[in-house]
């Protein structure tokens, strides 16, 4: 009897179970899901089959993820436009013999093949096993924003063709649909302009025998690349089978060093001081005033309008030097005949003259938020809004489309907390902080709101350059998994927020990301220490490694660790190619501040002076830049013992205003110094030194570093251990 009343029971229970099969975590979170009975089998014998010619790419695409075969007709999984739907909108039906997915375009039909791969075995992202089973539902969906962007800086950093169709297969499975290349800045010319193709074969490259100064860590060699507009012919249609839309940047008037160092005729006619620079002209805009000027961007613009299908290219405005229009003989005049009484103004006329080239080659202006300070642009412009929330409202406030992407939420090059790499100037934040963006929340009104098309993040790429770029590791580190809450934030309809909830749909997520092969960031574990007991703990499944000081090995961590000494323990966690920063007990980041003085065979700046870095506060800058045999002396009061002591020229994150060459030389008594390793990145670090250290003096080997200045940071003292 009771066996029966058990059979019952379970007979039931597995009904539900199969026809209230529990909300798969789609991300991001569709409009409506539906679940319905049994389940979809996909075998090697299915068939997709597209209803129109137009989606034969999208065929192949979902073809190529499945596993499975193309039929003309008659498929298992059928593709079908629906113009009942919005462009991007579409139904995807499950059903125990068949799956449809109606999209109203090309983009619905690839929306909806995106979200199949959700409700599939993660292995669908590298090579699905066979058979694999759907669960029966019928899912409505579009995206609540039309633009849902991401900007790859492939200046700084030189991405190649098949590292960035890498990165639009995973913007791809995010359902982000535009990206833009920022394809010109003062590092670099990345795009073949064929009336012009010195700008590509002689800017693409930095370093070495270019007349491009080398950067960010690549000193010794000539290094960079290009895209052919072949290439980029092929990115584009890679980008778009996927539902991508690729638009170009060609960031103008300011940020063209690499352009005027090939081309310096395209400057203010009057004469730098090149003396603190070794020759070296840091002039970054193009004259406002030279119609030779327009001709040769009308050039590449129209070269651009014609290898780009987009309706919009992005012509910059940002961060224009706007001082040297101010002593242009020429640009003063220009300014005096128009009336003109601000640079800004200057900086509209010249938008407005590329505006016009766009014009005449039927496309529309995007530029920076700066770019609309000096005056009106065509009203089809675009605004990309970076400076700040306030911009993007004042811009939205002012009848412009906007795309917000203030970098306080959306560049994805900032830290993610204080102890990682990246840059810190606009703000430090993980997906948290992405994931809470709602325009209500960013304070847009109503009014504003209805100019915002969508949300885009970006990945400057200045600190990429030092760190292996040859692996896309530090790319994805950055940026996953911030744009899995990206995805959710520009597509998803609601303003409601769980960041709970969230985060544990992202952490089912990760398999997903394993699958893709992405090394994203994990969030630190969390480590305590109690009762002589130091613990570490993660919830999103990784595993967990621990280092102790002076040991070479990191080993599993299984139990608690019983130890007076917590600050000798580093842990990590780790899965797949994702892994964690690694993470002490708050004992050890211990700094010590030790009194000291600093001296240089460079002028102090008269402001940054060597006192701010003296007093632990921000960084110290000398007054000019630096030359063979210039040195920067350290002369502690009392000599020092620590387990590290890190001196650096430059930026923090970011070799920049460094001693590109050099070397160390300590002094354990203030008098005689021994030689203390080469500086990498302009900086040296002592790891253990044997002997309380008295002073340390870097000695440059080489010859300017492309800046008017050297930067010197405070020293990073850590205390030895026990
Ligand atoms: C920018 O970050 N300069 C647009
Ligand atoms: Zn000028």
């Amino acid at each position: 009897m009771r066996y029966r009343v058990f059979l019952i029971l379970f007979a039931v229970a597995t009904m539900i179970g199969s026809v209230m099969a529990a909300e798969p975590s789609v991300i991001p979170t569709p409009r409506r899901y539906v679940a319905s009975e049994g389940e979809f089998t996909i075998t090697a014998k299915c068939r997709i089959s597209a209803e129109s010619a137009e989606l034969c790419d999208a065929a192949n695409y979902l073809a190529s993820h499945l596993g499975i075969g193309i039929a003309d007709k008659g498929g298992d999984i059928t593709l079908r436009v629906d113009a009942s739907l919005a462009r991007e909108e579409y139904r995807l039906t499950v059903e125990q013999d068949r799956v449809v997915i109606a999209g109203g375009g090309y983009g619905g039909v690839i929306n909806g093949i995106t979200t199949l791969y959700e409700l599939l075995p993660p292995s669908v992202y590298n090579t699905l096993v066979l058979p694999a089973t759907v669960d029966c539902c019928t899912i409505e969906d579009s995206p609540r924003f039309e633009h849902r962007g991401f900007m790859l800086d492939v200046c700084r950093t030189w991405i190649t063709k098949e590292a960035v169709m890498e990165f639009i297969d995973l913007l791809a499975y995010h359902k982000i649909n535009k990206l833009r290349l920022h394809l010109t800045d003062d590092e670099a010319w990345r795009l073949e302009i064929k009336s012009h193709p010195e700008l590509a074969m002689v800017g693409g490259f930095r370093g070495g025998d270019s007349p491009i100064w080398a950067r960010y860590g690549k000193w010794s060699e000539k290094w960079g690349g290009y895209y052919t507009q072949e290439d980029m012919r092929e990115m584009i249609a890679h980008a778009r089978a996927r539902n991508i839309e690729i638009m170009p940047e060609i960031d103008l008037p300011g940020h063209s060093l690499a352009m005027a160092s090939m081309h310096p005729e395209i400057l203010c006619s009057y004469k730098p001081d090149l003396s603190s620079t070794f020759g070296y002209d840091t002039r970054s805009a193009f004259c406002a005033s030279k119609e030779s000027n327009y001709e040769l961007l009308s050039d590449i613009l129209t070269e651009v309008c014609e290898l780009f299908d987009t309706e919009y290219i992005h012509i910059g405005g940002d961060e224009v030097e706007t001082s040297q229009w101010k002593r242009c003989p020429e640009c003063k005049a220009l300014m005096a005949a128009k009336g003109y009484t601000a640079p800004e103004q200057l900086q509209a006329y010249f938008m407005t003259r590329l505006a016009d080239i766009l014009a005449a080659c039927g496309k529309r202006p995007a530029v920076w938020n700066e770019a609309i300070d000096g005056g009106r642009l065509p009203e089809s412009t675009v605004v990309y809004g970076w400076e700040g929330v306030k911009e993007c409202r004042e811009a939205a406030a002012r009848g412009y489309k906007v795309v917000v992407m203030p970098g306080q939420y959306f560049y994805f090059d900032m830290k993610q907390s204080s102890h990682e790499p990246g840059h810190d100037w606009a703000a430090i934040f993980d997906w948290r902080k992405v994931y809470g963006v709602t325009p209500a929340a960013l304070g847009f009104t109503q009014q504003e709101q209805r100019n915002i098309l969508g949300f885009e993040a970006s990945f400057f790429s200045e600190a990429y350059a030092s760190r292996n770029p040859e692996k896309p590791d530090y790319l994805h580190y950055q940026t996953f998994p911030r744009i899995v809450a990206l995805s959710e934030v520009a597509w998803s309809g609601s303003d409601s927020r769980d960041e709970r909830s969230f985060y544990k749909r992202m952490v089912a997520h990760y398999d997903r990301l394993d699958c893709m092969g992405v090394a994203y960031r994990l969030m630190p574990p969390v480590v305590t220490y109690e009762n002589g007991k130091l613990s570490a703990s993660v919830d999103d499944g990784a595993t967990l490694y621990v280092h102790e000081v002076g040991s070479d090995v990191w080993r599993n961590y299984t139990e608690p660790i019983t130890t007076s000494s917590p600050d000798c323990y580093l842990f990590v966690s780790r899965r797949g190619k994702a892994l964690s920063r690694d993470v002490a007990h708050a004992s050890y980041s211990k700094r010590l501040t030790p009194q000291f003085t600093l001296s240089s065979s460079m002028p102090q700046h008269p402001t940054m002076t060597f006192a701010k870095a003296q007093n632990y506060g921000r960084l110290a800058r000398t007054s000019r830049t630096c030359d063979v045999g210039d040195w920067i002396l350290y002369t502690f009061a009392q000599p020092v013992t620590c387990r590290r002591m890190v001196l650096s020229t430059g930026n923090f994150q970011l070799p920049r205003f460094i001693f590109e060459q050099g070397y160390a030389e300590i002094s354990y008594d203030g008098k005689t110094f021994v030689h203390g390793g080469q500086l990498k990145n302009g900086a040296i670090i002592i790891d253990n030194p044997n002997r309380p250290i008295k002073a340390v003096r870097l000695v440059c080997t080489s010859r300017g570093n492309g800046d008017r200045f050297v930067s010197i940071q405070p020293p990073v003292i850590y205390p030895k251990h026990r």
